[in-house]
């Protein structure tokens, strides 16, 4: 345990969706707390960004432009991790995807139900094969925050594919937590409430009344930033929350309490 046990020095943390919205500033939090980080995200413009604001801060990052549903792309982002930075310690896999209209559930094309359940689903696991996989390699224990979200407790109507990916990616946590707790890694997932962040402004966009309802859904009375949940995301990965294992956390102002 380092002294401050909030702290990542040495460390090395990988984040999935590391170009925008709460990736990103996971990963700006984690540097800020002395990790070297892996930026990996679909859109190379948003992580070369991040990197240069972790750069710019006097932190050390790479971008590796990474499709988080190609299982040869997702090995070569870990593999990226060992070459520069000698393994992966943290990880918080926050690539994820929406719709940016509500769709009620029979009338969703079968395409657009599988290209969400891949990349919200199937994404995260391809990365925890490889990030755990890893881990198990090195012997030195790990810790895993998967993106969940609050329709991974609850659902919304006209959310199908995105409340059953979110629902799937809790249990795939829990299931990971129990598989590889006696190796020292630990695996969590948030589940943020409505966090202002490009995902949630096309949203918006698509229907302005919906902001509306996101704020007078939660108790606290606005939509949450995504620092707010970073800070969560990077706690969990800290040995301040060492006992945390299975945690299905959210960080949604209370919505989830009604
Ligand atoms: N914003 C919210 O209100 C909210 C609420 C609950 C859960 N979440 C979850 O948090 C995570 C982050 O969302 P956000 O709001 O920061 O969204 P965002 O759109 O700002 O960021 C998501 C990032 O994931 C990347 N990405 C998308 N598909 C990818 C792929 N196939 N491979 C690699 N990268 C890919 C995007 O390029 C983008 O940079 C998502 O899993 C989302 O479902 C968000």
């Amino acid at each position: 345990m380092t002294a401050d046990s909030t702290r990542f020095d040495g460390r090395t943390a990988l984040v999935t969706g590391g170009g925008s919205g709460i990736g990103r500033e996971a990963s700006l939090l984690f540097a800020e707390r002395g990790a070297r980080v892996v930026v990996a995200d679909l859109v190379a413009e948003g992580g070369e960004e991040t990197v240069n604001a972790i750069r710019d801060g006097g932190g050390e990052a790479i971008f590796v432009r990474t499709d988080v549903t190609k299982p040869d792309e997702v090995a070569a982002m870990v593999e990226a991790a060992v070459a520069s930075f000698g393994g992966v310690d943290c990880a918080i896999n926050s690539a994820g995807t929406s719709t940016p209209a509500r769709t009620r559930t029979h009338e969703f094309s079968e395409e657009e139900w599988r290209r969400i359940l891949d990349v919200n689903l199937t994404g995260v696991w391809l990365c925890m094969k490889e990030e755990i996989a890893r881990m198990l390699k090195d012997e030195r224990g790990g810790t895993i925050v998967n993106l969940s979200s609050i329709y991974g407790l609850v659902a919304a109507a006209g959310t199908a594919a995105y409340t059953a990916s979110k629902h799937a990616v809790a249990g795939l946590t829990k299931t990971a937590a129990l598989d590889y707790a006696k190796q020292g890694i630990r695996v969590n997932a948030l589940s943020p409430g409505y966090t202002r962040t490009p995902l949630v402004e096309r949203v918006i966009s698509h229907k302005p009344e919906i902001e509306d309802w996101f704020v007078e859904r939660t108790p606290l009375g606005r939509m949450g930033i995504p620092r707010e949940i970073a800070e969560a995301g990077v706690w969990l990965c800290s040995d301040a929350a060492a006992y945390l294992n299975g945690v299905i956390l959210p960080v949604d102002g209370g919505v989830v309490a009604q």
